[in-house]
């Protein structure tokens, strides 16, 4: 187990994160033995329940989407859970009556709650007493809605907590390859020196779901796949593929290579909006295998407004990193709910060789898979068997880490609750990466809202709004689908 005991306070402790994952990753760290036997998960919610209350709701609602339950009891005798409203102090008491008399533990505060909570929630821990030095606050994404947003929040959390204590969490990092992709690059010496704009004609980042959005609009009219899911997830793998090799592989290191990529992104402004970008929205069509609603006709409590005519469940960007090694290598940016299948990859797409003297040869593509199936697949050019003429085939070289590696794939959550347990911060966003990545964002948006435009419709199934492809046609390129 962990060498220390902690307090894991979950703030949104019965919402949607913390069922479909914070729980699931917890038990799973409990079942493997790397939970102290006196950790304790402390949900706060404005929903009234007690322990007993708490621990029916987790085992009805959790349980049934594990597979295996070898320690459960034991798992559930960990959770309590205390009623918080941030508007009402009283509330504060409850949990202290837990707290109080641990202050030595490592003590969590998860804000899996809204960012606009964020500052409050703080201020109710440290009024009500609860903030001592052995704590760290973990904060989800998205970190407010733009730059300005972005930093009230990161000061008002920076006056209660410092920044060594704080973890932006994005889950992405939290991924097996993603973390593979740092190894792939640095303890391998094979690719670093073609790893540049003399070899590599465009880099590709896709993250495709096949989900809408049921019953998010509260939340989803307010984002859009920009702010959801490009601003954090797809700029951080960009990032990672784009960097400089990092002296150490230490918190401070990897982050000071990561940030100054996203301050090397050429700004997006103006006009150049409307050529670089691209926004759609699903109408309704055939997604997992079903009927499914547009997203203005998904089922919810919240009708849709005039918000929703205009948030775009589907973004694509053209970036540019201006540094010496990607000088006019663009990298292609895409992610959308309700498209064919689930689908997340890094796509580098080397050039042609410098002299063919094979008719056929087609250049080498990289392709690191996230999800489903995680893998690394090169295509590299063969000839096909035969006495006669010479014959080109791009054939794969690949690496599946299920075929590979037997160990279970952890979840990304169980990665990250574990370094925040540890209070290792490498994997999570210092505070300038996400300002950068927001600077970077917000004239995309601005151009977006001040247009009367609205975004292209694209059947729910299909592979996105026409523009998404004439991005990368009108340089005669083309994304990479399915082989
Ligand atoms: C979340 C977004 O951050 O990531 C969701 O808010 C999205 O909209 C999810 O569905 C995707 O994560 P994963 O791990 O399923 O690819």
């Amino acid at each position: 187990g962990t060498a220390r005991p902690a307090d894991l306070i979950i703030f949104g402790g019965t919402g949607d994160l913390a069922m479909r994952k914070l729980l699931p990753a917890l038990y799973h760290s409990h079942r493997d033995g790397r939970l102290h036997a006196d950790s304790r998960v402390i949900a706060l919610s404005r929903g009234g329940l007690d322990d007993a209350d708490y621990r029916g709701k987790v085992d009805a609602e959790v349980r049934p989407a594990l597979s295996g339950g070898e320690g459960w009891d034991g798992f559930l005798r960990r959770l309590h859970h205390r009623t918080v409203d941030i508007a009402a102090p009283e509330g504060w008491q409850g949990v202290a009556g837990l707290l109080d008399g641990h202050e030595d533990r490592d003590r969590i505060f998860y804000l899996a709650s809204p960012p606009m909570t964020f500052g409050a929630f703080c201020r109710g821990a440290r009024e009500a007493g609860l903030v001592t030095p052995l704590s760290r606050v973990v904060l989800e994404k998205p970190l407010g809605r733009d730059l300005a947003s972005a930093q009230a929040i990161n000061d008002e959390v920076g006056a209660i907590f410092d920044e060594s204590q704080i973890f932006r969490i994005d889950h992405y990092l939290g991924k097996e390859t993603v973390q593979n992709l740092l190894v792939l690059r640095f303890a391998n010496a094979f690719l670093e020196p073609i790893w540049n704009s003399l070899w590599i004609d465009h880099v590709q980042i896709t993250v495709a779901e096949t989900v809408g959005t049921p019953g998010r609009r509260g939340y989803y009219d307010q984002a859009g796949a920009l702010r959801d899911m490009v601003q954090n997830h797809l700029l951080q793998l960009l990032c990672l593929v784009a960097m400089e090799p990092p002296s150490r592989n230490d918190r401070e290191a990897v982050r000071d290579e990561k940030v100054k990529v996203l301050q090397s992104l050429r700004p997006i402004v103006g006009s150049e909006v409307d050529r670089f970008t691209v926004r759609g929205q699903y109408t309704a069509g055939r997604a997992d295998g079903a009927e499914v609603p547009g997203y203005l006709d998904e089922p919810d409590k919240n009708q849709p407004t005039a918000e929703s005519l205009r948030v775009e469940t589907f973004a694509a960007v053209r970036a540019e990193v201006r540094n010496w090694r990607w000088a006019g290598v663009p990298f292609y940016l895409r992610s959308g709910k309700r498209l064919p299948a689930r689908r997340s990859e890094i796509v580098v797409q080397f050039k042609d060789v410098p002299h063919a003297i094979f008719p056929g040869a087609s250049p080498n593509r990289l392709v690191l898979r996230l999800q489903p199936s995680e893998g690394i697949h090169l295509r590299l050019m063969a000839k096909e068997p035969g006495a006669g003429e010479v014959v080109l085939r791009p054939v794969p070289l690949s690496l599946s880490f299920a075929d590979t590696f037997s160990a279970r794939v952890p979840d990304a959550y169980e990665r990250l609750l574990m370094d925040v347990m540890s209070g290792n911060p490498t994997l999570f966003m210092r505070r300038d990466e996400v300002e950068a990545a927001w600077r970077w964002i917000d004239p995309i948006m601005d151009h977006w809202n001040g247009s009367g435009m609205l975004p292209e419709p694209y059947p729910a199934g299909t592979a996105g709004p026409a523009g998404a492809h004439e991005l990368l046609a009108r340089s005669d390129r083309a994304w990479h689908e399915e082989d």
